[in-house]
């Protein structure tokens, strides 16, 4: 080694990156507050009239719930610091991409005090902010506790009529790497799963993906948000509690072959699922990795427990009324 520590001028965002908020636009505050508080077991933060914010960390809040006629959803990502950021703002100004900058009352509802706001993919609203005001007090939450830190709050995963073009935009954009890839047969329809990681957790974006006839079965803007409990014992009370409060489990306890997560699905107020897992393995060495593709979403169950004829169809007429509107793609 040389006495002198000659390091390259990194010009990469990879380890900078990871998702801090999201924040849902719903009608439905009162089975938010239920689902999220009663069910997945995070914390009603205080927030104001017509708002519901959760914690599930030091962050004054992770999940912003905000009462509005239309569902929608935008997801907020903490970046390392001012260079880290301006690297990511040069590289959409290069793109065309317009920049919003917001401070004052919106910020702060968000837990921050400056955001940086632009249409992503698929018309998902993306906001990037540096600090998160932090609680000293701990949350009340109804779990050991939520695996966050360098991990950032879980993982979303998003369906795509334009795959390479969605993936292309988070590699470009956040120098994300590819983790893997599944490939599996849901519903009579061929999937592929392309998982992008940002940070230490295995993966922070999923793209899902029609392979052949490009479709897309949710009307969502994500298809799920992940978050990660310490302790089996979590999930497992996790899922007794939503079974007892009568929310929807659209997928019961399974383990995926990448991860290895042990996980199930639940459906939100919101339309797209929730997943809560544990035991994701996220240290494996991605420079010297091989891709892995894994045949199959899972190693054992994830069966539909709660799915009902009506939610096949409305996928189905999802995945139809897809391939008649276009997808934004920000380039
Ligand atoms: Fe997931």
């Amino acid at each position: 080694m040389n006495a002198i520590d000659v390091r390259p001028t990194t010009t990469s965002v990879y380890g900078a990156v990871q998702l801090g908020y999201a924040l849902v636009d719903s009608p439905r505050l009162s089975e938010w507050r239920r689902f999220a508080a009663e069910g997945i077991g995070m914390a009603l933060a205080d927030s104001e009239p017509g708002t519901l914010a959760f914690r599930s960390d030091d962050h004054a809040l992770r999940l912003v719930v905000r009462k509005r006629p239309q569902e929608d959803v935008a997801l907020g990502w903490q970046i390392a610091g001012p260079n880290e950021l301006n690297m990511i703002l040069s590289r959409l100004a290069a793109r065309g991409v317009k920049v919003e900058e917001i401070g004052g009352d919106e910020a702060s509802s968000r837990g921050v005090e400056r955001i940086w706001r632009f249409i992503g993919p698929k018309s998902l609203a993306l906001e990037l902010f540096i600090e998160p005001k932090i609680v000293a007090d701990p949350p009340k939450v109804l779990v050991s506790g939520f695996v966050t830190g360098a991990r950032g709050m879980g993982h979303v995963a998003i369906t795509t009529r334009k795959p390479d073009a969605m993936i292309a935009f988070w590699r470009e954009i956040f120098d994300a790497k590819i983790s893997d890839y599944i490939l599996d047969r849901i519903g009579g329809v061929n999937l592929k799963f392309t998982f992008l990681r940002v940070n230490p957790r295995h993966h922070s974006i999923a793209v899902a993906a029609t392979r052949g006839l490009a479709m897309d079965p949710f009307a969502t803007k994500i298809q799920h948000l992940e978050m990660q409990v310490p302790t089996l014992d979590d999930v497992s009370e996790a899922y007794r509690r939503c079974r007892a409060l009568g929310i929807r489990i659209m997928m019961a306890v399974g383990q995926h072959p990448n991860d290895r997560d042990v996980s199930f699905y639940c459906m939100s107020p919101s339309g797209f699922y929730f997943e809560l897992g544990w035991g994701s393995k996220d240290d494996h060495d991605i420079e010297t990795s091989p891709q892995t593709t894994y045949e199959g979403v899972s190693l054992w169950g994830h069966k539909p427990q709660d799915q009902t004829l009506g939610d096949k169809l409305g996928q189905m007429r999802s995945a139809v009324a897809s391939l008649f509107r276009q997808e934004y793609s920000p380039f």
